[in-house]
């Protein structure tokens, strides 16, 4: 069993506060991304696991022991790092050897053991090069087989795609989840890139500022987001956000009245400035009663990102066919999918206001 377990944590670098009140749970076996923007404290959270840093207070647990005072090499752990930190003066199998070597374990075992991850991570043609000899992702898979020899309970992960071309990225991540499905371990993954997390991860901790937003399953995370931060962050392009105030069963912005089901939302919304949340996919040109230009029309191949304007200036996005024919300049009428809206608190992380049953989830995408 390797549940991993943050209570309360914080951590301070003098003054600073980098993490705030952090409660993460991990089943053993889970894969878990760390998800946030550069600063939000990520690694941070990833090197007190691995014992590289300490809990300003707080508690971190890994298979029911607290490990607070429990040395790096103690925590069955392994790490790897962006930087790939390979020994250049050794070769691949070298590399991969090494951290059994240093355990003091027999020559035999540990040849068996190099071949059998050089065998998983397809490395076995590379084991007597140097790392200076190989491309970044070669690279990257013996820094993964380093970590796959010691047969840790827990995998830690820094953003260890992040180097490499977008099509490797996508090859590596593939390996990584099948990994992961093979070995059953608990991995903890460190990422600023969603993609990442949303195909990787079974749940993802939504990190900001210093603290944990949401932690959640990737459907939960885009279908119903705690609140304005984390609708903006997942999903490409961003979630519409749009200013506003509520009256009565209407939304008013740019001087119209969208049409809200009040039930949807908890009841004591008062009045004053609200956010309507709204995914480009739940957009629709034309059939809706909301006036708009088409400002920019981005054609991707299998779809189009367009960009609207509202007569009081307002921008949002919507995604449409690739094939339908719209053109800059036009004047539209745009509408929202009654059943897709989102309604938040205006601050920049405020909280989102749907009654959240498990009927409101949207499906991911529909069009
Ligand atoms: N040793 C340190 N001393 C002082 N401040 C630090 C130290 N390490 C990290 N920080 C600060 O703590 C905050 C969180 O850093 P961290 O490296 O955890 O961010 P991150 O989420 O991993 O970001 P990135 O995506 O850029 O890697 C940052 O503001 C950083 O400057
Ligand atoms: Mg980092």
């Amino acid at each position: 069993m390797a549940d991993v377990t943050l209570r309360n944590v914080r951590k301070q670098f003098g003054t600073f506060v980098a993490l705030e009140k952090l409660d993460i749970d991990i089943r053993s076996g889970e894969f878990v991304a760390l998800l946030g923007p550069s600063g939000c404290g990520k690694s941070t959270t990833l090197r007190m696991l691995a014992g590289l840093e300490f809990p300003t207070s707080g508690e971190i647990s890994i298979g029911g022991r607290v490990v607070n005072d429990v040395a790096p090499g103690k925590r069955d752990i392994a790490m790897v790092f962006q930087s790939y930190a390979l020994y250049p003066h050794m070769t691949v199998g070298e590399n991969i050897e090494y951290p059994l070597k240093k355990r003091g374990v027999k020559a035999t075992e540990r040849k068996a053991a190099v071949l059998r991850a050089a065998e998983m991570l397809q490395l076995e043609p590379l084991l007597d090069r140097k790392p200076k000899q190989l491309s970044g992702g070669q690279q990257q898979r013996v820094a993964l087989g380093r970590a796959l020899v010691r047969d840790p309970q827990v995998f830690l992960l820094d953003e260890p795609l992040s180097n490499l071309d977008a099509k490797l990225r996508s090859y590596m991540r593939a390996e990584l989840i099948e990994l992961h499905r093979r070995l059953g371990k608990t991995m903890v993954y460190v990422t600023h890139d969603q993609l990442e997390a949303m195909t990787m991860a079974s749940r993802i901790a939504v990190m900001f500022d210093g603290r944990l937003q949401q932690f959640d399953t990737p459907a939960a995370v885009y279908n119903r987001p705690a609140n304005r931060f984390v609708a903006s962050f997942i999903g490409t392009p961003s979630m519409n956000q749009l200013e506003g105030a509520v009256d009565g069963s209407t939304f008013r912005v740019a001087g119209h009245a969208i049409p809200i089901d009040r039930s949807r939302f908890v009841h004591a919304l008062g009045s004053g400035t609200f956010v309507l949340g709204v995914r480009p996919e739940f957009v629709t040109i034309g059939g809706g009663d909301l006036p708009a230009r088409i400002r920019l029309v981005e054609n991707t191949g299998h779809e189009q990102i367009v960009t609207l304007e509202l007569t009081d200036g307002t921008r949002l996005l919507a995604r449409t066919d690739a094939a339908r024919r719209l053109d800059v300049g036009q004047s539209v009428q745009i509408g929202f999918h009654p059943d897709a809206l989102h309604l938040f608190a205006p601050e920049e992380t405020g909280r989102r206001l749907n009654k959240d049953d498990a009927a409101s989830v949207i499906p991911m995408r529909s069009r």
